[in-house]
Order: C-alpha cells, then sequence, then structure tokens
C-alpha cells in the first residue's frame, strides 16, 4: 500500500484541569485506536517512576519543599528524560497518547504567577505534539467530581488560575472538548479528532516538529 517512508506515529496530548477525565479519556482513547489495529501506547507526565519523578512525586505528596522554579525544572527534566525514547517511538510508528506534557507544565508553573516565556523555555526542543485535546471543564465542576485528592494543586482557587493559564496556550494543534458532555460523548468526539491525526501522520503528511512552534 502506500507506505511512505515519513510515515510515523502521532503525538496526541491530553490536558486539562485536575479532574476534568483526562486519565480514563486516555485509556479509552488507546483501545479505541488498538481496535483499529494501530500501534499505540500510553504514557504519562509527570512519569514517577524515574529518579526525577520520584522526587516530583513526594514533593505533589507535599512530603518535601521546593522552589517554585527547581520544581518547574525538574517537571521539564522529566520531560527530557523521555525525550529521545519518544523520538523513537514516533518514527518507528507508534502512536503515543500522553496524559499532560509542557502545557501543564507551563500552566501550573504560570499560575504560581512565573512569566510564562521563562516556563516555556526550558521545553524548547521537546517534539512539539500534532494534536493538543484540551478537556474544557469549569474549575467548580472538577471540584465536585468525587472531590479533591490530597495533592498539593488540587485546590479550588489554584485551579481557577491554571485554567487562565491554558487560555494563553493554545496554538494550532489544539482543539477544546466540552468535558462536562457525557463520557462516551467526549470519547467519540477524542476518537474523531485523535484518528484524524493518526492518519495524516500515517501518511506522511505530517512532519515532525519541535516546540514551541
Ligand atoms: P497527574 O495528577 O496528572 O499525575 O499530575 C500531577 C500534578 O502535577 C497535576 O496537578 C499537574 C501537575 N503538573 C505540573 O505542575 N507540571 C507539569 O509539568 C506536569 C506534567 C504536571
Amino acid at each position: 500500500n502506500n507506505y511512505k517512508s515519513d510515515s510515523r506515529g502521532a503525538l496526541i496530548v491530553l490536558e486539562g484541569l485536575d479532574r476534568c477525565g483526562k486519565t480514563s479519556q486516555s485509556s479509552r482513547l488507546l483501545s479505541f485506536l488498538e481496535r483499529l489495529g494501530y500501534l499505540v501506547e500510553s504514557w504519562r507526565f509527570p512519569d514517577r517512576n524515574t529518579g526525577v519523578g520520584l522526587m516530583i512525586s513526594s514533593y505533589l505528596a507535599n512530603k518535601s519543599q521546593l522552589d517554585d522554579r527547581a520544581i518547574h525544572l525538574l517537571f521539564s527534566a522529566n520531560r527530557w528524560e523521555k525525550r529521545s525514547l519518544m523520538e523513537t517511538k514516533l518514527k518507528s510508528g507508534t502512536t503515543l497518547i500522553v496524559d499532560r506534557y509542557s502545557y501543564s507544565g507551563v500552566a501550573f508553573s504560570s499560575a504560581k504567577g512565573l512569566d510564562i516565556e521563562w516556563c516555556k523555555a526550558p521545553d524548547t526542543g521537546l517534539l512539539a505534539p500534532d494534536l493538543v485535546l484540551y478537556l474544557d471543564i469549569p474549575p467548580e465542576k472538577a471540584a465536585e467530581r468525587g472531590g479533591y485528592g490530597d495533592e498539593r494543586y488540587e485546590q479550588l482557587e489554584f485551579q481557577r488560575k491554571v485554567a487562565h493559564s491554558y487560555q494563553l496556550l493554545h496554538d494550532a494543534s489544539w482543539k477544546t472538548i466540552d468535558a462536562c458532555l457525557p463520557i462516551e460523548d467526549v470519547e467519540k468526539q477524542l476518537g474523531e479528532m485523535a484518528l484524524d491525526c493518526v492518519t495524516s501522520c500515517q501518511k506522511g503528511m505530517k512532519a515532525l516538529s519541535l516546540l514551541w512552534s
């Protein structure tokens, strides 16, 4: 068939506030694409299994304190640790569905008052997503969903600021989905958008690019 040498997997990122439904939608999207026969893996950031990831995990659980800039750089380093594996996977034809990426990095840190350009700088040169699926939910609604856990950022006032920061990050790769719709409707929309993206990457219609293009 018309397999081209620049055929590759797609880098698809899910973003949104805490408790917007990203994690369960990622696994639904994974099964949807698998059922269609695509090579696909589900990833997430922070990846808590690396050395850097353990430091992040302890910070999020309020078990350690870190300067706002220091934790920001750790989140970024955690993505850099996975960059070359990410590129290898994509080039070998595997689509990656990634739960949070650089946009979370910038949205959460800039919500603390850090300069947005300063926040973006350390992620410059990471692979740019082909598609960012933003699960849009009012912060109040997210807070109602089974309540927040005890992680550091799960507070209404802070999530309001994060929502505002996300608004400043929309670019051409973004699609916003109403995360208040029934789960199945959200799933269906995400599936259609992802499939479109996977198809054009497979046909070699899209070159890999770098942040922040
Ligand atoms: P998680 O609940 O999706 O595992 O994410 C943990 C928290 O870390 C979540 O509140 C978002 C936040 N976060 C950042 O502050 N910066 C980042 O770069 C990432 C990936 C997540």
